[in-house]
């Protein structure tokens, strides 16, 4: 009994002893506490500031209030520091100057379920998978992404019809979204039709199709693959098979490619991955593994973040209804008459207004709000000392809600990126990074550009995207005022986001 009491009443005090003993080094940096640790699920008292992906509204309170005044903030959970950078000048000096002093934080191993990758290596062992995988990344590559894109936006357009009702057609956007692009990301990375359009059953000696695997692979399977240890796959039956299957097919299609090399007549990102590979020397050029591993990341990092951006957009265009006005009045100019097989990356250049459009949506809907860094050395930051070893996130969200540096932040309006715009060239550099900055930039960022704007625009030929009328939470006060609540998968998209689509006479 004494002892025991003894041990709880040693631990009272040890426990918070530890906790600031451990903040100490950081106590100089401005900045809150909170009890629970950075987890990524949501528990309201317990992680006040930082946990479950999205802004809370505490977090959003401190900038508001002006309590980040110099763009470092500190949050302290459970003893544990993070700091988060929201001025233009300082994320310059972290992504740019001195890029070589903040690596990737070990967080990313979780994408290892294949082994390194491009996205989860620092260094030279980093520089080996870019190099061989930017040319296949190179825009004269991407008339396929326009002319695919086009095509399955008109396969989900048809299959959307289907559920047109008395009250007309009203699609859950972000599920029809995340479908469209996970179709062109199979068709444009693989060269494989994954049938979500025209579903198919799994061929032998394949137990589930790669559909299903890779859907299953990319929610609970980062999980079940990635963060828990090897023997516990068996408790997920399912997760098992699908990460064993989508391996498997990764693989068939990395040997097709291999034993064609050159003559396949496909111009997949594998296929141009595979040849790109080939001409590389034996110590610069990837294993097989290395390959599998970087396919799957470009499938994770392509799939739900343009789908996002596209649900948020669907948003903002059916609550700015002079913005879609102006869209259609360009994309009947540019796409009317075109067959798909006409179109190229000329057509997409062409569409400038929808352009700035999509640039608009990633500044205020970034699918990626925070770019985890950590520090290699001990080293300041602004004014600050920074011990080695504490993770740093570029806080792409404030900043580019930031009225500093984006006037009248909170509307919607493309205009702001237009060239020919005043706007334009008062833009702070480094204030706009959907796509971070400096090396480790986003090798995707223009595949999704063209993606995002080839899909939007087809559906703005099409369709006037409307708020359905009688749906009481998209007619709710929050909706119709721009705030309506996030969901949290990999990304933050708009929580039950349903819009109508109402036919426009040709
Ligand atoms: C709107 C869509 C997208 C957004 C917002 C986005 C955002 C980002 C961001 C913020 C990073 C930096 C991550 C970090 O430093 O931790 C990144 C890296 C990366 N993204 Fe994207 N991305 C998008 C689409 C794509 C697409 C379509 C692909 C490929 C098909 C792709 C492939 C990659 C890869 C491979 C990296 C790692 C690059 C490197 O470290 O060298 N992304 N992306
Ligand atoms: C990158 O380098 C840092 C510092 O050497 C290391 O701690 C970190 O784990 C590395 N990140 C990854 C994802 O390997
Ligand atoms: C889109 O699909 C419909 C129905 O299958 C087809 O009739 C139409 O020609 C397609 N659109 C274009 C521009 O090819
Ligand atoms: C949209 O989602 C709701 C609720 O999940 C569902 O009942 C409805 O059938 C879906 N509509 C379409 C067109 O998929
Ligand atoms: C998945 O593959 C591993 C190793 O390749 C094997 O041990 C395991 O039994 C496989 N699981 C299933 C469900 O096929």
């Amino acid at each position: 009994m004494l002892t025991s009491l003894l041990v709880v009443g040693v631990l009272i005090v040890i426990i918070p002893l530890y906790i600031w003993w451990k903040r100490m080094p950081y106590a100089h940096i401005p900045g809150v506490t909170q009890l629970g640790p950075f987890l990524p699920i949501k528990l309201p008292l317990v992680n006040k500031y930082m946990g479950g992906g999205a802004e809370s509204p505490a977090l959003e309170q401190l900038f508001r209030s002006g309590f980040v005044k110099d763009g470092v903030l500190r949050i302290t959970a459970c003893g544990v520091s993070r700091l988060f950078i929201s001025d233009p000048d300082l994320i310059k000096d972290i992504a740019l100057t001195r890029a070589k002093l903040f690596p990737k934080p070990p967080v990313y191993d979780i994408l290892n379920i294949w082994g390194e990758n491009i996205v989860s290596t620092n260094d030279s062992a980093w520089k080996k998978h870019r190099v061989v995988a930017d040319p296949a990344f190179a825009e004269n590559h991407m008339n396929y992404l326009v002319k695919e894109s086009a095509k399955c936006i008109n396969l989900s357009i048809n299959r959307m019809e289907k559920s047109r009702s008395a009250f007309g057609l009203v699609i859950n956007a972000t599920e029809e979204m995340q479908d469209v692009t996970l179709d062109i990301i199979g068709k444009v990375a693989f060269g494989y039709d994954l049938g979500v359009f025209a579903p198919k059953d799994p061929v032998q000696p394949h137990k589930m199709t790669f559909e299903n695997a890779l859907k299953l692979t990319m929610t609970l399977g980062i999980l079940v693959g990635g963060v828990l240890p090897k023997w516990a796959r068996r408790f997920f039956p399912q997760t098992d098979i699908a990460l064993n299957e989508t391996e498997l097919y990764m693989r068939e299609l990395i040997k097709y490619r291999m034993d064609n090399l050159y003559d396949t007549g496909k111009h997949d990102l594998l296929s141009l991955l595979v040849s790109s590979n080939a001409e590389q020397i034996k110590e610069t050029s990837l294993t097989d593994q290395e390959l599998v591993s970087d396919v799957f990341i470009f499938l994770v990092a392509g799939h739900e973040t343009s789908a996002t951006t596209l649900s948020w957009m669907l948003y903002e265009l059916m609550l700015n209804k002079h913005v879609q006005d102006k869209m259609y009045e360009e994309v009947k100019t540019v796409l009317s008459g075109l067959k798909f097989d006409e179109l190229t990356v000329d057509t997409y250049e062409k569409l400038t207004y929808t352009k700035c459009a999509v640039t608009e949506t990633l500044r205020k809907h970034p699918p990626v709000s925070g770019v985890p860094k950590m520090t290699r050395t001990d080293t300041t930051i602004g004014k600050y000392l920074v011990p080695k070893n504490t993770e740093i996130y570029l806080d792409v969200a404030q900043v580019q809600k930031n009225e500093k540096y984006w006037p009248d932040a909170k509307t919607f309006k493309p205009e702001r990126f237009d060239p020919e715009s005043s706007e334009y060239h008062k833009v702070k550099s480094c204030s706009f990074l959907p796509f971070s900055l400096g090396q480790r930039k986003c090798i995707g960022s223009k595949f999704s550009e063209i993606e995002t704007a080839i899909l939007i625009a087809y559906i703005v030929l099409n369709y006037e995207i409307n708020n359905p009328k009688g749906d009481v939470y998209m007619n709710s006060k929050e909706v119709l005022q721009g705030d309506i609540r996030t969901e949290s998968r990999i990304t933050q998209s708009p929580l039950g986001l349903r819009v109508e689509l109402k036919k426009r006479q040709a």
